[in-house]
């Protein structure tokens, strides 16, 4: 798909079809209150019957008879004006695209990045906009041999901008497609079944991405990870027959300045090893992989857009099986920083592995942490589906990730790392045990992870109920998410910016 900003007004663009947005319960306004001119009132007298009402997606797609040069337009809901929001945004584009790619419009025109009451505005609000039809396009068809509705859109034409700010206007857009392939590429990620998408296979991907892109990687093998004493990583990986890796990728922004390292938990499946999990909900394990996918995604957005500032993307990659060779509960074993870890459950495993790659990420001289993990399900009963539950060592740290989750229209929320819950991980015979027992279980997985990073500054994301959705939204189709993606990226723009 093209994505371009023009001038143009909506009666004059050339393609199939233009998008207004309406608020709920809030008279019409600018682009969406000259359409309803040009269409002599029709809009306003589609909201007094009460079959256009503003909910947020909804899309009524009305034939415009010759009054505009496009046959179509698209009236989509911001929802309640107060609720209105870079997600509600994203989400209206992403219900439009979708809506008027299966009626098969190729080429579409949007003003939705105009004014959204409450909303962001200028290049936050074209980028968020181009964002949203990525968001709304995607298909999660990736097994299938034919798509279920043919046809893609060629073109998104955002309408109605300023001759002086066409210039940025054309960045931002160009940025906004960036970010919402890169979201793609994390949901393709994740959803692509764990027989396809070994560690191997993820480790050829990222290289692969960080050839297309510019930036170096490094992948290392079990025997390396056994030479540097990554103990806690390999006992995750001993169950099983694939090989595990720790994927290193890095972007140079920057002369000097802070080293970001974001980490992301990769489990290309993830059956609990032998504390196996119950078979009803296992098959979605194939998707432990989400905050690795949403670190390479948003590793291959930071080079694309530059970013001025250096970054190091770290992927521990392994399954967890049971066999002969698996750990067992109650097996002690000793991560990179020599910390001796007792294993209660070898469910808890995504902490072991990103034990090792956080103290490996500050051996390579990071300064800062964040890592991305569908860590614990503990989380998702916290917060549920719709927020990631953010912790850290550093509250200057932590506010940017929540700023930087704001303004990509991701829900976080922190969680606190009060001394108190440490006590649920202290271990009888080594230095910590794996499970904090049943209270508060999203944060003793955090207070784990807190134990190998020592003073670094460090934030954690648990994507565990926002990483995939079971239902169709305006923005997403079931399945990954691509969850943490956006959030990242736009972190690393505000510290690139000096706003962390
Ligand atoms: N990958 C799971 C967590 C998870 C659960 C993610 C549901 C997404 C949806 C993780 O490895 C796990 O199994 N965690 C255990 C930890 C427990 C043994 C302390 C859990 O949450 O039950
Ligand atoms: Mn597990
Ligand atoms: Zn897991």
């Amino acid at each position: 798909m093209e994505v371009r900003v023009s001038a143009e007004g909506i009666e004059s663009y050339s393609g199939e079809a233009v998008a207004v947005g309406v608020s709920e319960k809030t008279a019409l306004a600018g682009a969406a209150a000259y359409a309803d001119q040009l269409l002599g009132g029709l809009i306003g007298r589609l909201i007094g019957s009460g079959e256009i009402r503003g909910k947020s997606g909804e899309t009524t797609i009305i034939h415009t008879q010759g009054k505009l040069r496009a046959a179509r337009i698209a009236v989509v809901g911001f929802g309640k004006a107060e609720e209105n929001d870079c997600l509600a945004l994203r989400r209206a584009m992403g219900a439009a695209a979708r809506r008027l790619r299966d009626r098969g419009c190729r080429r579409v025109g949007s003003t939705l990045h105009q004014m959204v009451p409450g909303g962001p505005r200028g290049e936050q609000a074209v980028r968020a906009t181009v964002e949203g039809a990525y968001l709304g396009l995607y298909r999660g068809e990736e097994c299938k041999t034919e798509a279920s509705v043919p046809g893609e859109l060629d073109e998104l034409c955002l309408l109605g901008i300023q001759q002086e700010h066409l210039r940025f206007g054309e960045a931002a857009a160009q940025a906004g497609r960036m970010v919402g392939e890169a979201t793609n590429y994390a949901r393709r990620l994740a959803n692509l079944p764990a027989n396809e998408l070994t560690p191997s296979r993820l480790a050829e991907e990222a290289r692969a991405t960080a050839e297309r892109v510019g930036l170096a990687c490094q992948v290392m093998g079990p025997e390396e990870l056994k030479q540097l004493g990554m103990g806690a990583l390999l006992a995750v990986a001993r169950g099983s027959d694939e090989p595990a890796c720790l994927i290193v990728l890095r972007h140079q922004g920057d002369r000097s300045g802070p080293v970001v390292a974001l980490l992301g938990k990769g489990l290309t499946f993830d059956s609990g090893g032998l504390s196996l999990k119950s078979p009803d909900q296992m098959h979605l394990m194939k998707r432990d992989m989400a905050g690795a996918a949403a670190v390479l995604a948003a590793m291959r957005a930071i080079a694309e857009l530059k970013a001025e500032l250096n970054v190091i993307g770290l992927i521990p990659a392994s399954e967890n099986l049971p066999s002969g060779h698996a750990s067992r509960p109650g097996d002690v074993v000793k991560a990179f920083n020599g910390k001796t870890i007792e294993i209660i459950s070898t469910d808890a495993e995504g902490r072991l592995l990103l034990a090792d790659a956080l103290a490996y990420a500050k051996h390579l001289g990071a300064t800062h942490l964040v890592d991305v993990a569908t860590l614990t399900g503990a989380c998702v009963v916290a917060l549920g589906h719709v927020a990631s539950g953010v912790m850290g060592n550093d509250n200057h740290l932590a506010e940017a990730v929540l700023d930087a989750a704001d303004q990509a229209g991701e829900r976080m929320w922190r969680l606190p790392l009060f001394p108190e819950y440490r006590r649920q991980l202290d271990s009888q015979i080594a230095d910590i045990k794996n499970v904090g027992g049943r209270p508060a279980g999203a944060i003793t997985g955090g207070w784990f992870l807190r134990e190998f990073v020592d003073e670094t500054s460090w934030a954690h994301i648990d994507i565990a109920g926002t990483a995939w959705s079971e239902k169709d939204e305006p923005h997403q189709v079931e399945g990954a998410t691509g969850a943490g993606t956006r959030t990242l990226v736009a972190l690393v723009e505000r510290m690139a910016g000096g706003m962390a």
